[in-house]
This record gives structure tokens, sequence and C-alpha cells, in this order.
């Protein structure tokens, strides 16, 4: 058995799926209160740069790859209209579930489909744009979720890869100190469950840094790679033109 990483600890890649499963099955309900309070309502800044960045217009069609809760899903679909179409997908039920409700109760009715990111059930030249919003970091072959991104895509078509990353060198030990001593503190008092940030914490350290994911990116067919940090690094925005 091939063994890869869930957190800091080494595990076979059948149990990394079932782990990551068991993570967001266990915030799901709380998901969207935890990112409010542990990023101080940030993430709302990096998701709103990253939909300017994904400069939708009318009738576009675009995919939203571990969409969770919706965020992205339902910002893009206020710019491709009534002729475009944006397809909000997860692999986790619990997630999905809460954030069609949240869609719905909003009027927006988008498809809505469970599927895995290393084996996307769309066909080839599909979409004129792709995002991923804070999911590559949970994939088991990231590579392999590359390629499938870049297959879905038409020739043109970009891919948005917002993601934790690499934190410029001054802001280290006051991130390592909030990281690892407040969050699973803050993530057990509302969720009840500190592990889960905990992994959250220790998986943005394993995922690859900023050149690392870029590199990637161009490996799995993305012939121009632009990387836009946010908060010092903190996160970055890569934008993958399927050339
Ligand atoms: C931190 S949440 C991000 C949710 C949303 N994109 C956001 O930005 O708020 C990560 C999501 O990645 C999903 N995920 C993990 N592995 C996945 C895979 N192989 N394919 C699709 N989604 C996956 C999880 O189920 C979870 O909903």
């Amino acid at each position: 058995m091939t063994q890869t990483h869930f957190g800091y600890e080494t595990v076979d890649e059948n149990d990394k799926a079932r782990r990551v499963r068991g993570v967001f099955d266990s915030v799901a309900k709380k998901y969207d209160v935890m990112n409010d309070l542990m990023s101080a309502g940030l993430h709302r800044a990096w998701k709103a740069y990253t939909v300017a960045v994904a400069n939708l217009k009318a009738g576009d069609r675009a995919l939203d790859i571990a969409g969770g809760t919706g965020d992205l899903a339902r910002a893009f679909a206020k710019k491709v209209g009534p002729t475009g179409v944006v397809v909000h997908t997860d692999i986790n039920e619990a997630m999905l579930r809460v954030g069609r409700d949240r869609l719905l109760d909003e009027g927006l009715v988008l498809p809505t489909t469970i599927c895995d990111a290393e084996k996307l059930p769309f066909p080839t030249g599909r979409f004129d744009l792709v995002s991923v919003a804070f999911g590559l970091r949970n994939m088991t072959h990231k590579e392999a979720a590359l390629a499938e991104m870049n297959r879905v895509l038409r020739p043109g078509g970009r891919l948005l890869v917002l993601e934790f990353s690499k934190v410029a060198e001054p802001l280290r030990k006051a991130y390592d100190w909030y990281s690892f001593s407040v969050l699973p503190r803050v993530g057990r008092f509302v969720t009840g469950d500190a592990d889960s940030y905990r992994y959250l914490a220790e998986s943005i350290r394993m995922h690859p840094d900023q050149e690392t994911l870029k590199g990637m990116m161009k490996g799995a067919g993305f012939g121009h790679v632009d990387v836009h940090n946010m908060s010092g690094g903190v996160v970055a925005l890569h934008v993958g033109i399927k050339c």
C-alpha cells in the first residue's frame, strides 16, 4: 500500500480519503462560522479577490471543485447570469448539503454534484473556468487532480487554485503560534473538535509552497501560471492558463 500524509502523520493512501471525510463530516455545520472566526473575516477578502481575478462574463461555464458551502459558486453564479452555468461540486456530502441549502435560501438553484476531483465526471474541454478553494491541500493525488482540472477546461480556459501557502519569514513565528496554540482551542470551543483544526494547521505546512505548486500546475499542462500572494503568503492564488 502506498503511503501519504494526513497532516504530519504518514498513512495509507486509502486511509487519507477516509480521514479527510471525517474532518469535513465533523465540521460541516459550523464550517462557515469557523471560517469567519479563524480568519477574522479575511477569507471573504481572499475569495472576493479570486472572484475579481476570475472575471467571469454572462454565459460563461464554471466548475467549482471542493466547493463545500458554496462561497465561490454563489459569487460566480451572479457573474455568469441565467445564460451561464456554475457547477457546484465536492466529494463530501455533508459539506455539499450545507452549501446547497445556503444557495437555495438565496434563491440560487445550481447543478450540485458529489465528485472526486481526481476523477471528474465531465467531458473534456467543457468549462471556461475551474476553481478550487482550500481544497487541493486535502487531495491525495494532487497531480492527478490538477490533470483532471486541465482536461475539463477548454483551450484558453483558466484554473484558479486558492490555497494556504508558505507565509513570509517575518510572520512565521506568530503564524505558527496562532495555528498550533489558538486554532485547535477555538475549534474545540466552537465545534467540539480540536483535532480537525490541528489537521488544518499541519496540512498547511505539508502543502507545496508557491513555487512548487506552480511547477506542479505546469506539469499538469498549464502553459502559463501566475501566483498572487495574499496576506504575506498566508494564502496564494495560482492562476493557470490551459494553452
Ligand atoms: C476547506 S474546505 C473548502 C470549501 C470551500 N471551497 C471554501 O473555500 O470554503 C475543503 C473541501 O475540500 C473537499 N475535498 C477534499 N478532498 C476532495 C476531493 N478529492 N475531491 C473533491 N473535494 C474534496 C472537502 O470535502 C471540503 O469540502
